[in-house]
């Protein structure tokens, strides 16, 4: 019997946000980068990306509010998108805390250590240039005739100002053979541990090396000496040191690395955070690293009950703490787990001390640019009229909702024969998919006859 096949791809919700589409001053273009109108929102956000990036805002909250469908999450999305790759953002849906496996504390804990970056910086010395000779010399194995061992190779190196010969250990061999290196290719070779990694194909080599199929990268061949000092950064994570450290501890090795390392279910004990915390310290006191405060985007965070919160908020406080940022589509609502309303569902200490950034709904002007936008991701041709009737759903009832019924009336168009979505197809899905507010009254009249 044939497996049913599910569609390799899905178009995301967002996927149209390049940016926040501010100008040099931060002033919010009416269209850009993907995002339309909401330029007071937007503004805001250029500002808080600012703040993220020089550093100023660890241990902050923001929180953005607004009915469903104005931009909230596509505004999280879109500083994700100014960070730039360095910077970590975790983005969290409120519910996601409550699984059956694992602490609900523990998952923000993880989220947590997950938004702080440390880049560390390493000066080491390695050997660079383009291989010239390379030339293993093999030995019958003592303990298995049918198997040749490398003893050591020689190795010729060199740069545009410099050709130097080596004898190189086993190991290294090895790792070069097993790396294909081959006479032409750039190499570097850290000298002390001998960790050996393959730069590309020198240019002057690289007329040998073309084929039909098959990215070849070339590199110049390097210049100065062949053996220089070199500083390498790389950015890793709070929760990446956990990882490391814990598994050190419980000897995961190559099984743990095969499954995935930790996870998501156990939990990292508090001594083993502790050792990071420790270790990063001392790391940045002795100047080798340096930390990037990150961002953790909290959605839906009306969900979050009052544990949660309490949580939050000794995280905020402590000494290594990303920027949090929330947002919600509630207004005057209890707080899960007590019988106290509160605005926004959130629990009036922490309220005070966040910076609350609103969201207004949109205009028909908006509405269809972003039905615009939105059409185009989607690949989906409108016509005119199609296109102001799902302005007028949007304005009525949420943009959401007329996003939402694009790709049902595209189908019903091509069952339809046509090559375009009409204003009879909007209005046929229309029909059939109810908006929450139409929900909302179809409840009311059926409300004795649905089960309760
Ligand atoms: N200003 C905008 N420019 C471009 N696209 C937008 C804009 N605002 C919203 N969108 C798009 O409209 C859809 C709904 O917006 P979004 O999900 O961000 O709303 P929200 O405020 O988070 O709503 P909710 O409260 O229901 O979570 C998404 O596809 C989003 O990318
Ligand atoms: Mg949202």
């Amino acid at each position: 019997m044939a497996i049913k096949r599910i569609p390799e791809f899905r178009i995301g919700a967002h996927s149209h946000i390049k940016g926040l589409g501010l100008d040099e001053k931060g002033k919010a273009m009416f269209i850009g980068d993907g995002m339309v109108g909401q330029e007071e929102a937007r503004e805001a956000a250029g500002l808080i990306v600012r703040l993220i990036k020089s550093g100023k805002l660890a241990g902050r909250a923001i929180l953005l509010v607004g009915p469903p469908g104005v931009g909230k999450t596509a505004i999280a999305i879109a500083i994700s998108k100014e960070l730039g790759p360095d910077v970590p953002f975790v983005a969290l849906s409120g519910s996601s805390v409550y699984s059956a496996e694992v602490k609900k504390t523990e998952v923000l804990m993880r989220a947590f250590r997950k938004a702080i970056g440390v880049r560390f910086r390493e000066r080491r010395r390695v050997l660079e240039g383009e291989v010239v000779e390379f030339e293993p010399h093999f030995v019958t194995d003592p303990w298995n005739p049918y198997r040749r061992r490398v003893k050591s190779a020689k190795l010729t190196l060199r740069t545009k100002s410099e050709r130097v010969t080596f004898k190189v250990a086993p190991e290294v061999a090895e790792e070069m053979l097993a790396r294909g290196v081959t006479p032409g290719m750039v190499v570097m070779i850290d000298k002390e541990t001998g960790r050996v990694a393959v730069l590309g194909i020198s240019e002057e080599a690289s007329a040998e090396y073309k084929y039909d199929i098959g990215r070849v990268q070339t590199v110049p061949v390097p210049s100065g000496p062949v053996e220089k000092e070199r500083e390498f950064t790389y950015v890793l994570t709070l929760d990446d040191l956990d990882i490391m450290f814990h598994r050190q501890k419980t000897g995961g090795g190559l099984l743990s690395l095969l499954f995935g390392g930790v996870e998501e279910r156990k939990e990292i004990d508090e001594t083993t955070r502790a050792e990071v915390d420790q270790f990063v310290k001392k790391n940045v006191e002795e100047g080798k690293a340096e930390i990037i405060p990150g961002v953790l985007f909290i959605d839906d965070c009306h969900t979050l009950d009052i544990e949660c919160w309490s949580f939050i908020s000794r995280a905020l406080e402590s000494e290594l703490a990303p920027i949090v940022i929330f947002a919600t589509n509630r207004g005057l609502t209890r707080i899960p787990g007590t019988n106290e309303v509160s605005p926004f569902g959130i629990p009036l200490d922490l309220l005070d001390r966040m910076l609350i950034l609103p969201c207004y709904p949109y205009d028909q002007n908006e509405i269809r640019e972003i039905i615009k936008i939105r059409a185009k991701t989607e690949n989906i041709p409108l016509s005119d009229d199609a296109l102001e009737e799902l302005v007028k759903i949007g304005h009525e009832h949420g943009l959401r909702y007329a996003v939402m019924l694009m790709a049902p009336a595209y189908e019903h168009a091509k069952l339809n024969g046509h090559d375009k979505v009409t204003k009879e197809d909007v209005e046929f899905v229309k029909k059939r998919f109810i908006s929450i507010d139409e929900g909302v009254k179809y409840l009311r009249e059926y409300e004795t006859k649905l089960l309760r």
